[in-house]
């Protein structure tokens, strides 16, 4: 991966997205894996792959599936309409979100300077917010992040020895200063596949591997519609979420 030439100004520009879609859901409750059940009958996949080629700079989606589900994500590439100037790329996935990512990124032809990682798991995302992470990397940041301010305080607690205990509260942190943090996450490609190839240990998200390169990270505005489907109530509100839009487009 390191032994790649220096992209010419054109690729530098091109814009591939890794969304990794291995997970199982397992705070979803059972059934299918995440990635694969539907939102008013389009599978969660189909619609977080929409939303990145949308974006007229995204020339290549590489979707890591579950292992056991690589076929049954390639028929349903297939058998769903998306745009034809995008290419996709099926992969398939590993034992945590970081594994997946890197399988993703292993799969990236040489063309593409510019890389989003984009959860699955947030098949609302607005055009609007991929198009502003792209741009913030094309103006030469190295890592950007959607993010929105937060609506609770937050507290940081010693975590209670058993489920339910008391937990005693450490500190508050300045609400103001705080922001959580979504997807589609935008890197320079070489930085990602570095952070990817070096940093070790739990990290929760992409733009946090590349932090721990001591490399900069820059937060632009999120989108409430870019909530991640995590708990059945989020199935509830993403349908919401669609109807409503579906409204607005009949007027
Ligand atoms: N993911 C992945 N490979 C894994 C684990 C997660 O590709 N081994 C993906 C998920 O498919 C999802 C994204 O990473 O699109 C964010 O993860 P999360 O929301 O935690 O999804 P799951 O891990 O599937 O859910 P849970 O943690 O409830 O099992
Ligand atoms: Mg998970």
């Amino acid at each position: 991966m390191s032994d790649v030439s220096p992209p010419t100004p054109a690729e530098a520009a091109r814009t591939a997205v890794v969304i990794p879609a291995a997970g199982r859901g397992v705070r979803l409750g059972p059934g299918a894996p995440k990635a694969l059940r539907t939102l008013n009958g389009v599978p969660m996949l189909i619609h977080a792959v929409r939303a990145m080629a949308a974006s007229r700079a995204v020339g290549l989606v590489v979707v890591v599936a579950p292992p056991d589900g690589t076929a049954e994500v390639k028929s349903l590439l297939d058998t769903h309409a998306l745009p034809d100037r995008t290419d996709f790329v099926v992969v398939s996935g590993g034992e945590t979100r970081q594994e997946s990512v890197r399988a993703g990124l292993d799969a990236l032809p040489p063309e593409y300077g510019i890389v989003l990682v984009h959860d699955a798991a947030r098949p609302l995302v607005p055009v609007d917010t991929v198009d502003a992470v792209i741009e913030a990397v094309r103006e030469g940041a190295v890592a950007v992040v959607p993010a929105l301010p937060l609506a609770d305080t937050v507290k940081e607690v010693e975590p209670a020895a058993a489920p339910g205990d008391p937990e005693p509260v450490l500190a508050t942190p300045e609400r103001a200063r705080l922001r959580a943090v979504q997807t589609p996450q935008g890197f320079d490609r070489a930085t990602l596949v570095r952070a990817h190839e070096t940093v070790t240990g739990a990290v929760t998200d992409d733009a946090g591997m590349v932090e721990r390169l001591g490399e900069p990270v820059v937060a632009v505005p999120g989108h409430e519609e870019a909530f991640k489907v995590t708990r059945p109530l989020d199935l509830v509100l993403a349908e919401a979420v669609l109807a409503r839009r579906r409204l607005n487009d009949g007027f």
